[in-house]
């Protein structure tokens, strides 16, 4: 039959995709279909509006390189990549709350020795993270990798920085816990930053009067044989964007309290002249399997 009027065309597209050997995969374009003409259908779409819809992805599409993922972004703040993690999450048992990777897991996480500097001489107040991962009873896990990842104090990360290529990873390394679970380094103190807004996911934020602010934050990566891989960030209490992260991505549990230290030497006994902060926060790890994100790229590419 052609002719296919506004109801029938969506059966005749759904007929089309029949014969799809992976029943996930003819599942998952059917409510594709399903969803998008009834989108195209209860908001009487224009041909204008849906150009300017094919104009923001494709836009989006050629603003990624190998260290900037916009497609990432435009999931965030449309509260997409929080949706696939509460699906995905349903059943938490007492682990440690999830949120979004985001789009600056770049690769490039070096092995680096507890306590030791990963600010590389980066300004900004000093902030020491103590830290340990276990499982849901409490038991140290040993040998786990943690990649960790923040901004600098001017809310940028190192991959965002036109010296990327010569400077290489700063504020970005990975740690291995020891026999108690634990690891800890020294860094800065982030701050709240806004997402990248030069692109089309900035343009989108303007145009419906948000504001792009994250409240600050350390980035979480835990890795153990045997358990879920942990994807989540522990913000810091007392920030001002708490509630109205523009990527909806807090949680109450992941919000710590980092205190204000005035002691002249830091944990790892490294002497320091002026105030310093010490984040303490404890991992606990989920009985599973799970797929490790993979870095979008080699930023060396
Ligand atoms: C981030 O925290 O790195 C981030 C997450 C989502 C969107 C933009 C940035
Ligand atoms: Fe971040």
């Amino acid at each position: 039959m052609a002719n296919f009027s506004e109801h029938d065309l969506t059966d005749e597209v759904l007929r089309s995709f029949a014969s799809t050997p992976d029943a996930r995969l003819k599942f998952l374009i059917e409510e594709t279909v399903k969803s998008l003409h009834d989108l195209v259908r209860r908001t009487g779409l224009t041909f204008e509006e849906w150009n300017q819809a094919i104009e923001l992805l494709t836009r989006t599409g050629q603003t990624c390189t190998p260290l900037r993922q916009e497609f990432i972004l435009l999931s965030d703040v449309l509260g997409v990549s929080m949706l696939v993690d509460a699906v995905n999450h349903r059943e938490r048992e007492g682990a440690t709350e999830t949120t979004v990777l985001g789009p600056f897991y770049v690769g490039e996480h070096r092995e680096t020795p507890h306590g030791a500097d990963i600010s590389e001489g980066i300004d900004g107040e000093p902030m020491f993270v103590r830290s340990r991962v276990t499982d849901l009873a409490g038991n140290p896990l040993a040998g786990a990798e943690i990649d960790v990842w923040h901004a600098d104090e001017d809310g940028f990360y190192d991959s965002q920085k036109s010296d990327y290529a010569t400077h290489g990873p700063s504020l970005r390394a990975r740690f291995v816990t020891d026999c108690d679970g634990r690891f800890s380094f020294r860094t800065i103190l982030p701050c709240s930053y806004p997402i990248p807004t030069d692109g089309p996911v900035g343009d989108l934020i303007t145009a419906t009067k948000r504001h792009p602010m994250r409240p600050a934050h350390v980035h979480f990566l835990v890795k153990a044989r045997g358990y879920e891989p942990l994807i989540t960030h522990v913000f810091l209490d007392g920030d001002a964007y708490l509630r109205s992260d523009v990527v909806f991505g807090v949680k109450d549990e992941l919000v710590a309290r980092v205190e204000p230290r005035s002691d002249p030497a830091l944990p790892n006994g490294e002497q320091v002249a002026g105030p310093w902060h010490l984040m303490s926060y404890e991992f606990q790890m989920k009985p599973g399997t799970g797929l490790v994100p993979q870095p979008m790229m080699s930023a060396a590419e």
